[in-house]
């Protein structure tokens, strides 16, 4: 896949140049320079020979095939040196140029018409608007970056080819080895998809990096984010999640990102490995590409200091990572030579005067701990310990060692040398013990991701010919928000379990009907132009006889023709009332990259205030819906607590995914709540209490 631009025969330079001061001479300079042993054409219209190659007026001049070409002429020649690259059969473009949708509607005119046309002419682009590409095993290195990575296994695409040029730098300063690096720039075709498909493929690539604003097609994305991940891990950073960044992110590459919400919860669905900070990216790439999966989540600590062991222990509980203490014989076996103040559970303090030899010793026999998965190794630089021959014994065991050795020597003047011996040795060194355990945590739940079986979907039956006739009689009224009445008829098409309810025209209608429905009965106005019910006046609950369903009724009508003159009333509607259970909040929204997003929370102020809300991207698998409900903060609510009976979570996640079958099937939702939801004890079902469905043509 995409195997001309890194594996190529040949590479032409369209904009090659003399000039060392100009774009076009970096990138011919950083194929030569860094031993690219394909054929090399310069292209240049005056120039005969540039760096030691000869050069030609243009593509057509070259006189064998040309499997790559990059481009660094000034925009306006772009599209002649596209319909050159036609005319040569080069299939695959690279375009550094700048100065297209990035610069707002001419660029993006112009850009456009470069697509059209490289369509036409079945040519695949990089960028425009990009640093380039680089391949090491290939050791072709067709970017103007400042160096070439090391060969390695982690695989780098950016939409933002100044990240590119940092992650190098990083690289080159830390001895990370890279395969690939790929800059996106403004993806008018080949976009992050192709590129994780491609890096999947590729063997050199171990672990797969991104920098994203944006995603051109969400569920496009998702999909192969899921297979690649299954095999490769997938570490992303994303920017612009909120308002202030996205709107950064729109005037850099023209791209509109998504909501936060969405991306978050794509993430979570798809595997990928989501870094808050480039900090947390680099921590990750340097425990991802270097360690071993841990087979579980039991860590050891050794230590010569209590206060970063307590530290770790603490950034440990707030992770999925257990410190287990270590097993018997371990203990036994640490107390044969540590000082009886040294703590041989875990953390294993070998305390402040341990010597380089201590920590060898102890590392040895905790490595032999079956029950051990994972050892962090912390040092600070105590005058009895020789830092660089600590990390000289932990890289000689780390060779034959079967489970991730990761390690935190803080300081800066007494450890510097010590990490540099870990670092060029693969063996992870953070500055600081949180650092370390969020990459481990990340590993752990990365490996769980791999072993969770195949999600499972459930179909419901519908009515979907009903939910049809409603959504056209809506149409053919020019509304978009549908009446209570009209959005019970679609979750009733849904099979969800309703209170009974009906409408009354007059006030011995309801009395009529109340006493059919058996008290206690709850009215709402029934009216196509009051949404917010409540606020207007328009509810009462608790009606427990027929003296005050006359008065609900004259005062219902009453408040919204008070409150709002303009509203239509088709009468009042008389509901069951609904016995006691838990409020939750389920909802659709649509976001512009992912499609349908299912909403759940907890209701009243654990939405409104709390904003204790967990999204998931339709279709929501069984595994999804359930694994929403658990992500609250308010979950151990709905478990029971205080001796309260547990909610009926079955029934929760039944409702999930019949309003995700939903979402999937109409695509003119464009919102929908149910709120509440109202959620018995265990094994009583949900009822939905109220619900708003707001549909788009
Ligand atoms: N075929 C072949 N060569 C051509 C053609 C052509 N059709 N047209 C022009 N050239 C030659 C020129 O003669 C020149 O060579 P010379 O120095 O021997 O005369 C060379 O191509 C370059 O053309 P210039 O007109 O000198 O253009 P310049 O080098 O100033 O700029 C560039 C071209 C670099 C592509 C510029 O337009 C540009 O886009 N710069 C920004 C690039 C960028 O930032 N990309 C994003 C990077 S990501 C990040 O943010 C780090």
């Amino acid at each position: 896949m995409l195997q001309h631009f890194f594996n190529p025969s040949s590479v032409a330079v369209v904009g090659a140049s003399q000039n060392p001061a100009k774009i076009g001479y970096d990138i011919l300079n950083n194929i030569v320079r860094y031993g690219y042993s394909g054929d090399v054409y310069p292209i240049n219209p005056t120039a005969k020979e540039i760096l030691g190659y000869q050069a030609y007026p243009d593509l057509a001049s070259v006189p064998s095939k040309i499997d790559v070409a990059v481009v660094a002429v000034p925009a306006g020649k772009v599209m002649d040196v596209l319909e050159q690259c036609g005319k040569k059969k080069v299939d695959s473009v690279v375009i550094i140029t700048a100065g297209f949708k990035e610069t707002g509607p001419q660029g993006a005119r112009l850009e456009q018409e470069l697509v059209t046309r490289s369509r036409e002419l079945g040519i695949r682009v990089v960028g425009p608007n990009c640093l380039g590409i680089i391949d090491t095993a290939s050791t072709l290195n067709a970017s103007f970056a400042a160096g070439m990575p090391l060969a390695g296994h982690i695989g780098f695409f950016s939409q933002s080819g100044a990240m590119c040029v940092a992650i190098l730098d990083w690289a080159l300063g830390e001895n990370v080895g890279f395969s690939r690096f790929v800059s996106l720039g403004n993806k008018m075709d080949i976009s992050e998809t192709e590129i994780m498909l491609s890096m999947g493929q590729d063997e050199n690539t171990r672990v797969i990096l991104g920098y994203l604003e944006s995603i051109e097609d969400g569920p496009r994305f998702m999909k192969a984010a899921r297979q690649v991940s299954k095999t490769k891990p997938i570490i992303i950073i994303k920017s612009g999640t909120t308002s202030a960044g996205a709107k950064a992110a729109s005037s850099h590459t023209g791209a509109l990102a998504g909501s936060d919400h969405a991306y978050r919860a794509a993430f979570k669905q798809s595997g990928i490995i989501r870094a808050e900070s480039m900090r947390a990216l680099f921590g990750y790439a340097m425990a991802f590409a270097s360690q071993p999966l841990p087979r579980g989540p039991s860590l050891a600590i050794i230590t010569n200091s209590g206060g970063p062991g307590i530290l770790a222990a603490d950034a440990c509980d707030r992770s999925s990572l257990h410190l287990v203490p270590t097993k018997k014989e371990t203990a036994d076996r640490l107390r044969e030579f540590l000082p009886p103040s040294a703590s041989v559970y875990n953390p294993i303090d070998i305390i402040g005067d341990a010597s380089h030899e201590r920590y060898q010793k102890t590392l040895e026999v905790v490595l032999n701990d079956d029950l051990i998965h994972t050892i962090l190794i912390l040092l600070t630089p105590t005058a009895a310990v020789d830092a660089e021959a600590v990390a000289r014994g932990i890289v000689s065991l780390a060779k034959d060692a079967d489970k991730p050795i990761i390690t935190v020597f803080m300081g800066e003047r007494g450890v510097r040398g010590a990490r540099k011996i870990l670092q060029d040795h693969a063996i992870p060194s953070y500055d600081y013990p949180e650092d370390s355990i969020t990459a481990l945590d990340a590993m752990l739940s990365y490996r769980r991701w791999r072993e969770k079986p195949e999600r499972q979907y459930r179909h419901f039956e519908a009515d979907t010919r009903r939910v049809r006739e409603i959504f056209a009689s809506v149409v053919k009224q020019h509304r978009h928000d549908l009446i209570e009445s009209e959005a019970r008829e679609i979750l009733k098409a849904y099979r969800f379990r309703l209170p009974e309810s009906r409408i009354a025209k007059t006030t011995k209608g309801a009395v009529r009907t109340a006493s059919e429905i058996g008290y206690p009965v709850v009215m709402k106005i029934a009216s196509p132009d009051v949404l917010h019910k409540s606020d207007m006046g328009g509810v009462r609950v608790g009606i427990e006889n027929e003296a005050m369903v006359e008065e609900a009724f004259f005062d219902i009508t009453s408040n919204i023709q008070l409150r709002q003159p303009e509203a239509r009333i088709l009468g009042v509607m008389v509901q069951e009332m609904v016995p006691q259970g838990k409020e939750v909040i389920l909802g659709i929204t649509r976001d512009m990259q992912f499609g349908p997003m299912i909403m759940f929370g907890l209701g009243g102020i654990y939405v409104e205030v709390l904003k204790d809300v967990a999204f998931r991207i339709a279709p929501l698998s069984v595994e999804s819906a359930d694994a929403m409900i658990r992500d609250i903060r308010s979950f151990p609510l709905l478990r029971g607590v205080r001796g309260e009976p547990p909610a009926d979570i079955d029934a929760i996640r039944d409702a999930l995914l019949r309003l995700s079958q939903m979402a999937i099937d109409f695509p003119e939702i464009i919102e929908a709540d149910i709120n509440p939801l109202l959620v018995r004890p265990e094994g009583l079902g949900a009822v939905a209490v109220d619900s708003r469905i707001t549909i788009q043509e």
